[in-house]
């Protein structure tokens, strides 16, 4: 009889690391822009990645929470948060609606559907609703001729206690700005009564000053999270942003290549010279992007080097020119800040996979560890 195996854990040494000084700090400045404005700390998508709870002490100081998801809501009240939540996307069936009394949620009401379904409610508690115009950007909301019979039929109901009144702008980030949308929205909603909620990180950041007068709050996301909104015309040091997460790992074997070894599937980088090649604990089942091709900037021992060849299931690999001293161990950063302090900001990671800042950030995959530095 053999003994039982006990298999120790042998865990791979890539880590998420969440920065809740950094959030907050962000937090800050996107305060600074909003003027008076209340700020909505947009966490859908669990916090953009960085999970609600890890994000919570850095986003706390928020006035209130925008999200999707009725379980992420739940976790919110579960961390005592009292404030106001947003369903952005409102409700999707009739029994979310109970749900919305129960945690105290307002929501945003986007069509007839929702409307109908608030009106066949029975509930004690009136309902806080943000109706959503659909001013340009043709995903969510009531066409602007035909808001204010929305809002007409919205305000006869006693289901419904007080009417927000909200738009999304969608090219805030780009030269056509907000005026178009924003003018459409002022034209309609000039003489309504009630709250408006507008801009999101680019409208805020860049057109603050013009939105100050029309918004009472704002919904910030990606700023929050240390990705400028426009990149690549601005980076995040630009809009004194900080990372909010760093995906780190380690060296895990290092290759000597002669000129004309290539490296990994497909063979897509020869060496040209002899050089030293780093094997990394992190792959496509990590979240980083199989997009990344040879030239993604990397960081080794916080040195800017490149990532070479194709990125596998669970491994890339990466030019250690740079960094002679490398060796198994190295500390290795794929986004975000080293230990010491140097950032690789992920817009650029982003960018060298043809995608954006979010997308990275939403794709940590759930098998990376996930630990909270400097807590607050
Ligand atoms: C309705 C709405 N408001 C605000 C935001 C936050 O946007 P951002 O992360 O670009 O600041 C989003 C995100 O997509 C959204 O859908």
């Amino acid at each position: 009889m053999h003994p039982p195996l006990l298999i120790a854990p042998l865990p791979r040494p890539i880590l998420a690391t969440i920065h809740p000084q950094a959030l907050r700090h962000n937090l800050g400045r996107v305060r600074a822009a909003a003027g008076d404005a209340r700020l909505w700390a947009t966490v859908k998508a669990n916090a953009y990645g960085h999970g609600i709870a890890a994000a919570w002490a850095g986003l706390r100081g928020a006035d209130g929470f925008a999200l999707l998801d009725l379980q992420e809501a739940e976790q919110l009240r579960a961390l005592d948060w009292r404030g106001p939540i947003l369903l952005l996307e409102g409700c999707f069936e009739a029994r979310d609606l109970e749900h919305c009394s129960r945690l105290g949620l307002w929501h945003v009401v986007h069509c007839e559907a929702q409307i109908d379904m608030l009106a066949a409610h029975k509930t004690q508690v009136p309902q806080r609703v943000f109706l959503k115009m659909n001013s340009g950007m043709n995903r969510l909301g009531f066409r602007p001729e035909r808001y204010r019979a929305a809002w007409t039929r919205l305000h006869a109901l006693p289901q419904v206690d007080e009417i927000s009144l909200m738009t999304h702008f969608s090219q805030a980030d780009g030269p056509e700005g907000i005026a178009a949308q924003l003018a459409r929205f002022e034209a309609v909603t000039a003489d309504l009564p009630g709250e408006r909620s507008l801009a999101n990180s680019a409208a805020l950041l860049r057109h603050g000053a013009a939105l100050a007068a029309h918004s009472d709050w704002v919904r910030p996301g990606i700023a929050l999270y240390g990705s400028a909104p426009d990149h690549p015309e601005h980076d995040a040091a630009h809009w004194q942003l900080q990372p909010g997460m760093s995906l780190s790992s380690r060296l895990i074997a290092v290759q000597e290549l002669q000129s004309g070894d290539s490296v990994g599937y497909g063979a897509t980088f020869t060496a040209g010279q002899p050089m030293r090649i780093g094997v990394v604990a992190c792959g496509y089942a990590d979240g980083y992007p199989r997009h990344c091709g040879t030239g993604t900037p990397v960081l080794v021992e916080g040195v800017r080097t490149r990532l070479v060849g194709r990125v596998s299931m669970d491994m890339l690999t990466v030019d250690l020119t740079p960094v002679p001293q490398a060796k198994v161990g190295s500390a290795v950063t794929l986004w975000g800040r080293a230990e010491s302090g140097v950032v690789l900001p992920i817009d650029e990671v982003a960018a060298a996979a043809g995608t954006v800042g979010y997308e990275l950030m939403c794709a940590l995959s759930a098998r990376v560890p996930v630990q909270v530095d400097d807590p607050l």
